[in-house]
């Protein structure tokens, strides 16, 4: 290590002492350069461009120059703001926690922090102590769980400006959850009494109510963005990358689901429930929200309702129910009560009619389970809907009473599949399925066949058990076949269809006359969330010819309300599961020609399936291309990249109107502040050009041009004076200034002049260079002679140029900017930190070399903030490249500053980037030590 890194290992490390404090959720210092946002939750800490799980903990890496700090430690810990625990990040240092060595001479191994022995072997923790991408075995089982949301909750709810919530549930509305914990996600979906609105959002909040997370689940107005949650009347979603702590509360039963009314920071009412598991869950088929009945009395029943969990046998065939309710009982029944449970069709025919006792009735919830045979009739009755659960008081049998439709269970899903042939079929016939039951138990299907010929007509759609061996037909989906799509609902289904269908039994057939099976593919269940949540996949072809032709995929692109992408890729007939591929996005231009084609990698695909949202979020332009330009998911090989497997365009990606530019909401501002157009941003005269290019005007050729931060940037030159002995002014085509006509230079013979930033001068022009971001620069004045470009500053400053900037001028320092023909020092005025001057030269010239880019060394006498690429620049810290040495030093601290910095320190409250985050405590000691005896006498 060289004395200049370390000078700034140094300095950096009195500061790291005096903590690190970085908020999870903000993002000023550890953003991306780029501005990139790092898609994170309140459960987790971003540190560089790494999320981490909040408890985990690490040894920060804050990479060139500073490297591993090994004496430090950070971690991602719980932080309570208002109702609020976010994650945050803290560091601190663990030298003193060094064990003293037993040995006269102990040695510092490399990667370690403390000194040890020869011999010894004592080891350091070091690196991650929750690992990232392990996930212990019981993690990865599917587990379900419940919650019965109503007003009765123990919880004390308040808003977050820490008020208890004046909870106005008017109309007794209830609500009921499903959960399916599955690789550390806790998929969600609820039922919700048809008079209450859609939420606002839901809250996961442990036994204290303080909130874990929150999920938006409406838009301004109630808006709902998915057509499955539309047309179901559910709820659906998922809270991802639960930390380890908040799982073993699901698992510990200390985990609570909070639905809320309202505007933002204004709740108007809130249902909450605790997330329990219910055995009865792995073999749900359908599900029951249990409300009121009309007739009740409004008051005693105030905040009660219930939920059933219904598993049905086909073959005997038989019910059973698990009743999870409250708020049939008066205040003084306080134990052996005794309920009233029936089931009915249409509260006529009585299927189930019994009296329950129970011995400990509880305010909040009790459970009851009940069994009954079941006629065909009767089950046929169920699947449609047509069945109704009450529960009511046996002393007040009209005053309390909950009721409600047995219907199709309330997790959010959907049955999907591709459809290919199992060999190859001439024509390259394939497409897609997806279904869903509708709540009123209707089955609500899609197809797609691409690629069917018209010889191949008439074809016919149906619906196979596979569990069969005779492959038993249970629906015929042709009817309503036109023009490549199959799309319909059928009312009524066979009760029959529902077993094949949950145990991924079900497929979806296309037979032709010659054919009994063209193509084919089984249906497997898949939790409504996310890219799932899309209005409809895509069908990914082939767009190799050497692949078979059963070699087929579905995509599910979808942006949600955040404008965060998420993908869903499944893959069938591509052969070897080892084959490593890669998900892309390719936006093609759609106003001008030459805007450059954006790509997004989107993630590797292992397997079959793969599903995910990049952590970079969208920018700008992608997320206006994917809603209104031609877009294409494309599966490609990781070894070449150039060849495309499988394709699909995407038309239907509906970008929120809160991600779109046209859109003002107050929500919107930071997408604005934060996002400068990435790539081709600069539209100009029906071109487009990148970010920091320079171009002349093709309407004038005496203006320049050039793109900063997404904006075109125009300057016009004015000539300056050019006197000709002989008077004749001549301009050469695509020239702005005029050179005089000099008899002697023939002018056939190649055009003599110079190229100054990257333009062309006729030997003989006089021209202003022209200045990055400040324009034409009139108090300058260049001349092209005998092909080279000289320049001479003009007398006085004030009179000359207004807005000179001192960059300018100190790079003119001795009046004359030294052309060699190439572009040359136009750069260095524009980017001092970046010169693209020969490397070798400016070292030679007593530079510096830069850690962070070898290509970009500092000139001599430059001063610099270094760059940390975590941190960002360090402002704190002020270097200076002096003849090949760097010399760094911070700023002392006034007292006011360290008395501020003290009093941030010691609440752990330091905000990066203020004037007092720059003191170090050792430096601020210093008037500690003034203030004791002032404090000993009071
Ligand atoms: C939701 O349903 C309503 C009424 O059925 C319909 O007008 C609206 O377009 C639907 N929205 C979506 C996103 O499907
Ligand atoms: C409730 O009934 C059970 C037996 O059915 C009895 O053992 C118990 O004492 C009763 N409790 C009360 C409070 O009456
Ligand atoms: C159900 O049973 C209760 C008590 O056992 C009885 O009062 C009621 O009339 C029965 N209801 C029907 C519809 O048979
Ligand atoms: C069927 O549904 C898909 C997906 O929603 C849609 O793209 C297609 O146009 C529909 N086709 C017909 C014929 O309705
Ligand atoms: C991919 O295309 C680029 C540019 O077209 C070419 O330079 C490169 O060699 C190609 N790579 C492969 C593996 O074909
Ligand atoms: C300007 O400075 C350069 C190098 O810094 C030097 O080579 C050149 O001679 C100077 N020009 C004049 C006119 O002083």
């Amino acid at each position: 290590m060289n004395s200049s890194e370390m000078n700034v290992l140094c300095v950096l490390f009195v500061l790291c002492i005096s903590a690190i404090a970085v908020q999870g959720r903000s993002k000023s210092p550890l953003l991306d350069e780029d501005g990139a946002r790092i898609i994170n939750k309140a459960a987790e800490c971003v540190f560089g461009s790494q999320v981490r799980e909040l408890g985990s903990s690490w040894v920060p890496d804050l990479g060139i120059p500073i490297g591993v700090l090994y004496c430090m430690k950070c971690e991602c810990v719980p932080s309570q703001r208002k109702r609020r625990i976010v994650a945050r990040v803290q560091c601190r240092s663990i030298k003193n926690e060094c064990p003293e060595p037993s040995c006269e001479e102990p040695v510092l191994l490399p990667g370690n922090c403390c000194k040890s022995c020869p011999g010894d072997n004592y080891s350091e923790e070091v690196h991650d102590v929750v690992p990232q991408n392990t996930m212990e075995e019981e993690e990865r089982n599917t587990k379900h769980y419940a919650a019965l949301l109503t007003g009765r909750s123990p919880l004390v709810l308040r808003n977050d400006d820490m008020k208890p919530i004046i909870n106005d549930n008017k109309n007794n509305v209830v609500a009921t959850g499903r959960f399916t914990f599955q690789k550390k996600n806790l998929y969600f979906s609820f039922y919700i009494s048809d008079k209450a609105a859609r939420p606002r959002s839901l809250q996961f909040v442990d036994e204290n109510a303080n909130i874990l997370d929150e999920i938006v689940l409406s838009g301004a107005g109630g808006i709902v963005n998915s057509h499955y949650q539309n047309v179901t009347r559910k709820v659906c979603g998922v809270w991802k990358r639960l930390p380890r702590d908040y799982r073993k509360y699901l698992k510990e039963g200390k985990l609570y689901a909070v639905l809320v009314w309202g505007v933002k920071h204004q709740s108007e009412f809130m249902l909450s429930g605790k997330i329990t598991k219910y055995v009865a869950l792995s073999t749900e088929l359908f599900s029951s929200l249990l409300e009121p009945a009309p007739g009740t009395d409004p008051v005693m029943m105030a905040g009660a309702g219930g939920t059933a969990i219904v598993s049905i046998w086909t073959a005997t065939p038989s019910i059973h129910i698990a009743i999870v309710f409250n708020g049939v009982f008066t205040a003084e029944e306080k134990s052996n009560v005794t309920i009233n449970i029936n089931l009915s069709l249409d509260e006529k025919k009585v299927i189930y009619n019994e009296t329950l006792k129970i011995e400990k009735p509880a305010h909040e919830l009790n459970v009851v389970e009940i069994k009954s045979s079941l006629t065909t009739n009767e089950l046929k009755h169920l699947t449609k809907g047509k069945l109704v659960l009450s529960i009511s008081s046996i002393s007040h049998p009209t005053a309390l009473k909950l009721s409600g439709n047995l219907m199709t269970k309330a997790t959010c899903e959907l049955f999907q599949t591709t459809l290919s042939s199992p060999g190859n079929n001439n024509y390259g016939t394939s497409g897609l399925a997806w279904l869903f039951l509708n709540n009123d138990g209707s089955l609500v299907y899609n197809i797609q066949v691409d690629g069917l010929t018209n010889q191949q007509q008439p074809m016919y759609i149906t619906l196979q058990d596979m569990s069969t061996r005779k492959k038993t037909e249970l629906e015929d989906l042709t009817p309503y076949y036109r023009m490549g799509w199959a799309n319909g609902t059928v009312d009524r289904i066979f009760p029959k269809l529902l077993d094949p269908l949950y145990s991924g039994n079900l497929a979806v057939n296309v037979a032709t006359q010659s054919e009994n099976s063209l193509i084919r593919g089984k249906l497997s269940p898949r939790l409504v969330a996310e890219a799932r949540d899309a209005s409809a996949p895509v069908l990914l072809k082939r767009e190799d010819y050497s692949l078979p032709t059963s070699a087929v995929g579905m995509a599910w692109i979808n942006v949600d309300n955040d404008c965060n992408i998420h993908y869903d890729v499944s893959l069938t007939g591509l052969g070897s599961q080892e084959r490593q591929l890669e998900l892309y996005l390719e936006f093609l231009p759609m106003i001008a020609p030459g805007a450059p084609v954006l790509y997004r990698h989107l993630g590797e695909i292992q397997g079959s399936q793969v599903e995910g949202s990049p952590t970079e979020a969208l920018r700008y332009e992608e997320l206006n291309r994917l809603d209104s330009g031609v877009c294409f998911i494309k599966v490609k090989e990781s070894h070449n990249r150039n060849a495309t497997l499988l394709a699909a365009t995407l038309k239907q990606v509906k970008v929120p109107l809160t991600c779109l530019p046209h859109y003002t909401d107050n929500d919107v501002h930071i997408l604005y502040d934060t996002e400068v157009p990435q790539g081709g941003a600069c539209l100009h005269e029906g071109r487009f050009f990148k970010e920091e290019a320079s171009w002349t005007s093709t309407q004038d050729p005496c203006t320049m041009c050039y793109c900063q931060n997404g904006n075109t940037k125009c300057d016009t030159s004015t000539c300056p004076e050019l006197h000709c002995s002989n008077n004749m002014k001549i301009k050469n085509p695509g020239e702005c200034c005029p050179i005089c006509a000099n008899s002697s230079a023939p002018r056939d013979i190649i055009p003599a002049g110079c190229t100054f930033g990257g333009k062309f001068y006729s030997s003989g022009s006089k021209f202003h260079p022209f200045l990055i971001p400040n324009g034409f620069d009139h108090c300058t004045e260049c001349a092209c002679e005998e092909a080279e470009v000289k320049c001479t500053r003009k007398g006085n400053e004030k009179q000359c140029c207004r807005n000179c900037e001192t960059e300018a001028m100190r790079a003119s320092e001795n009046g004359t900017y030294l052309g060699d023909g190439s572009r040359t020092l136009l750069p260095d005025i524009v980017k001092p930190v970046k010169p693209k001057k020969n490397v070798q030269q400016i070292l030679l010239d007593g530079g510096c070399k830069n850690p962070a880019d070898a290509l970009s060394p500092f000139e001599n006498g430059q001063k610099y903030h270094p760059f940390i690429a975590t941190l960002g620049e360090f402002k704190c810290v002020t270097c200076k490249c002096k003849n090949g040495n760097t010399k760094c030093e911070r700023p002392n601290c006034t007292k006011a500053l360290c008395q501020k910095f003290i009093k941030s320190h010691r609440n752990h409250s330091l905000i990066m980037g203020t004037p007092e985050s720059c003191c170090s405590l050792q430096y601020c000691r210093r008037y500690r030590r003034h203030h004791k005896p002032y404090n000993n006498k009071s």
